[in-house]
């Protein structure tokens, strides 16, 4: 995908303040601090589109940005964040939920992991989510640079059991650091999304 414009739409907590509905979104979900901002930027070729986090946690609101008038991006609020009150926990969880159940152009929800660690708890329960509204999963391992060579493969199948995926589901082991996935990343979306 040749991209020429990104912008920045809006911040928004519930669907009155969404954006127009009229092109395919794809939404990244996952742990706070695992890299969802950082993998927009990267993958935008923009340096600071999507905030990295000085203080995890702190992306509370879900951000939605144009590429071209052709695709959405959504970076949704990070989960998991051990120092949050419970209250604010559930907060997220409804404004993720919420999305995830009533966003009609939404084509896939792609789910983040840290490559070095097993997916946690709510990792799986993100997972049960995603698969009640999509087709198929997307996992992207981040972090991969982390990783020595050889631990990739045996990471991504601890990974793909701990997510039990399975048939048409995908995974891509990512780095912004050196570029690992970017590509993959792009021919799913023309290949799969249908966008070019
Ligand atoms: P929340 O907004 O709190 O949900 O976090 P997030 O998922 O958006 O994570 P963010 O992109 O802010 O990244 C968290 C930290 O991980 C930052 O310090 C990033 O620089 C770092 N990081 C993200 N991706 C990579 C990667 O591929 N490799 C390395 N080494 N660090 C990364
Ligand atoms: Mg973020």
């Amino acid at each position: 995908m040749n991209i020429h414009n990104v912008n920045f739409l809006i911040s928004a907590v519930n669907p009155r303040q969404y954006p127009a509905a009229n092109v395919p979104e794809l939404a990244f979900a996952g742990r706070s601090n695992v890299g969802k901002s950082s993998l927009i930027n990267k993958l935008l070729n923009r340096k600071n589109l999507a905030r990295v986090s000085q203080k995890p946690g702190k992306t509370a609101t879900i951000n939605f940005f144009d590429i071209d008038g052709a695709i959405n991006f959504v970076d949704l609020p990070g989960y998991g964040f051990a120092r949050v009150s419970k209250e604010e926990k559930k907060k997220w969880g409804n404004i993720i939920e919420t999305y995830l159940n009533s966003r009609e152009n939404l084509s896939q929800v792609i789910l983040l992991v840290d490559s070095r660690h097993t997916p946690t708890e709510d990792d799986r329960t993100m997972m049960g989510f995603i698969r009640a509204v999509c087709d198929r999963a997307v996992v992207i391992a981040t972090k991969c640079d982390k990783l020595k060579k050889s631990e990739i493969e045996p990471r991504m199948y601890d990974i793909i059991k701990t997510l039990r995926l399975e048939g048409d589901d995908i995974i891509i082991p990512f780095s912004t650091v050196n570029g690992m996935g970017v590509e993959e990343f792009w021919s799913y979306v023309t290949e799969i999304i249908g966008v070019e």
